[in-house]
């Protein structure tokens, strides 16, 4: 009989954790919640019926524990450092040139990962078995809270319990972030404002309140998450990388952060950057950037480190600030190429500096999916110049009369009948003349990283389009100072500022036009590397679409979209009509259109410089080279 139960108990405690398992670490649940459920409520049974097979490593432990009286304190053996940060690519050039200089030759790679908004802990493990675990405190004591660690699911309590890889060292403490993921902290909120208590501000605070809990059934009804993104103490080491940590860590039920990357230099790190930024909203926990670490451990031992901070890992902070607001209403805006975007209107409020009272939602498969709705409490976020834009809403806040979001039938610009996919996600414009297309142009090209026309803003736009006073880009440079004076009670002055602002905007390059003209798919980079391989407009209008696509990292849908471009007769005649107004014509450009060529590249420009250096010429107008 009681050979029997402890049989069972063994083999429920087995299945439990090959279950945890499955759904943490493989993300490949074979069973339900429920059925989940009920095999833990079995052991806990069993476990009640028969204490004397109780074991501190059974998955029960994960939701039973008794109400700490308080935390011992923990001292780490090996401190638990944090990390210093940096903003800018230069700054992680410095940072990789003080690696350099103290190994005395570049490192062989750098891991990447997101930094995850949490809470530093530490999971000493025994043989395998968790030990202990606690929070990072000052640094070299924190609180034992060993309990509420066990309580979160992704804690195993045992490493490797399906026998998959190699035996771990006797001791092993892993580093990590107890955090909590965007639905988990909606979830605890919710509940929390169910029983009339406060909610916690974000996810970040809610992780730090929660395991700060004397009741571990407190952590385990909150879904907690736990990302390793290091090691304390290890005895015997076997480990040679980082890289390698991941893997052991991974294959023995620790999940390490994720995303990860691994790059040969910082140059890749660097490149990579934008493409971080971009999928960071989409991330399901909050991280205010990248973590950027030496991957040899070798390496890491030759750089060291400082008081604080160790010297082989740095942290790029995204330049983003949030706050919560509501949407009022939403408006429907006609993008360049005729895209609908919805743009939602705010409650103003104070983000990194500025009022912001409107925020673009991108497109209405990204409003689908978060379930954004007008009324709605948000989370915006604004990061360097780029406009704000709604992370998500607060939906477990809804008071019941929110409204979904409905794409619109007819161009909000022009009330022509709108083209949509069959999902009514991908919603445009198909109207060549659709004067809120031209304003979307227009404002493009009057951009900073475009043609630069400081005082076109967005209302100018709208005055002169709706005036009739333009009809596409190359009419803006027959407008004179007298023309504009009447617009928006411009004044004199801000009226030859901004003629004179227009008449600069001429001496742009190359890749500038290239980018300002709106090509789909053809971003600033895309349009260096265009202007930088053809030289001459002309040039690339007469390229095929291989010779296109044979351009520095230019692959075919850009290739494609260009050539479509080119070819349009309304483009070319806009090219031509540009080239007649004198746009893009440097000064040596225009001396050497004498010859019929003109929209001189950057690269061309900087090779005419010796031309400048040997006739004494003073190279005027605005350069790209000075502006980057
Ligand atoms: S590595 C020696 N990797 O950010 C410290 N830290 O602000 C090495 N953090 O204290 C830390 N995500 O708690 C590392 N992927 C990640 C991280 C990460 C979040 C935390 C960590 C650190 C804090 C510094």
């Amino acid at each position: 009989m009681k050979e029997k139960a402890r049989q069972e108990i063994e083999r429920l405690r087995a299945e439990i954790n090959r279950h945890n398992f499955l759904y943490y670490v493989d993300n490949a649940p074979e069973i339900s919640d429920r059925a989940f459920d009920d095999l833990l409520r079995r052991l806990i049974d069993l476990e009640a019926a028969h204490p004397e097979f109780a074991s501190a490593d059974s998955p029960t432990s994960k939701v039973g524990g008794a109400p700490a009286e308080g935390f011992a304190r923990m001292t780490h053996a090996v401190p638990m450092l944090s990390i210093d940060f940096v903003r800018t690519p230069d700054k992680l050039r410095k940072f990789d040139q003080d690696v350099r200089k103290k190994l005395g030759r570049p490192p062989s790679g750098y891991v990447v990962e997101p930094k995850i908004d949490g809470v530093a802990v530490t999971l000493w493990y025994e043989r395998g078995s968790l030990a202990r675990g606690g929070t990072r405190g000052d640094g070299s004591e924190g609180d034992e809270i060993t309990a509420n660690l066990a309580a979160v699911r992704s804690v195993p309590l045992r490493l490797d319990p399906l026998g998959r890889g190699p035996a771990p060292p006797a001791v092993l403490e892993v580093r990590g972030e107890a955090y909590m993921t965007w639905a988990s902290f909606e979830k605890a909120n919710a509940a929390l404002a169910a029983e009339g208590r406060e909610p916690f501000a974000n996810p970040r605070n809610s992780t730090a309140g929660t395991l700060k809990q004397l009741d571990p059934k407190v952590v385990a009804s909150r879904r907690i998450s736990f990302a390793a993104h290091g090691i304390g103490t290890v005895d015997p080491n076997p480990f040679k990388t980082y890289t390698e940590i991941r893997g052991f860590l991974g294959t023995a039920g620790l999940p390490p952060a994720s995303p990860a990357a691994r790059c040969a230099d910082m140059d890749g790190v660097i490149e990579a950057i934008p493409g971080w930024e971009r999928d960071r909203p989409d991330l399901p926990f909050p991280s205010d950037g990248i973590v950027i670490k030496i991957d040899d451990l070798a390496e890491r031992e030759g750089v060291g480190s400082a008081p604080k901070y160790p010297r082989w890992a740095i942290a790029f902070k995204f330049e983003a600030e949030s706050a919560v607001t509501a949407i009022t209403d939403v408006d429907f805006q006609v993008g360049q190429s005729g895209q609908i975007t919805p743009v939602a209107n705010l409650r103003p409020v104070e983000l990194a500096g500025t009022t912001v009272s409107r925020a673009s939602l991108h497109n209405f498969e990204m409003v689908r999916r978060k379930d954004i709705r007008t009324g709605d409490r948000v989370v915006v976020e604004k990061a360097g110049e780029i406009i704000p834009y709604v992370i998500r809403s607060l939906s477990e806040v809804r008071a019941g009369a929110e409204e979904p979001l409905v794409p619109p039938d007819r161009c909000p610009a022009c009330s022509q009948p709108l083209d949509a996919d069959d999902s009514r996600t991908a919603v445009s414009c198909a109207n060549q003349s659709c004067p809120g297309r031209l304003k979307a142009q227009l404002r493009h090209w009057a951009s900073r990283g475009a043609m630069d026309i400081e005082g076109l803003g967005a209302k100018i736009v709208d005055l002169l389009v709706d005036r009739g006073m333009v009809s596409s880009q190359a009419d803006l440079y027959s407008l004179s100072a007298p023309d504009l004076e009447p617009l928006d009670r411009m004044g004199a002055r801000s009226a030859a500022a901004l003629a004179g602002a227009i008449e600069a905007s001429k001496d742009r390059s190359l890749a500038r036009l290239l980018f300002a003209l709106g090509i789909q798919h053809v971003g600033a980079e895309a349009a260096k590397n265009l202007a930088g391989e053809f030289g001459t407009i002309e040039a690339l209008m007469s390229a095929d679409v291989g010779r296109l696509e044979s351009a520095r990292a230019i692959g075919p849908v850009i290739a494609r979209s260009v050539h479509d471009f080119v070819r349009n007769a309304r483009n070319r005649d806009l090219i031509a009509r540009l080239a007649n107004a004198g746009v893009a014509r440097s000064r040596w450009a225009s001396w050497f259109s004498v010859i019929g060529r003109p929209f001189r590249s950057p690269r061309t420009v900087r090779a005419l410089c010796c031309v400048r250096l040997l006739t004494g010429h003073r190279r005027q107008g605005s350069s790209d080279e000075a502006r980057g």
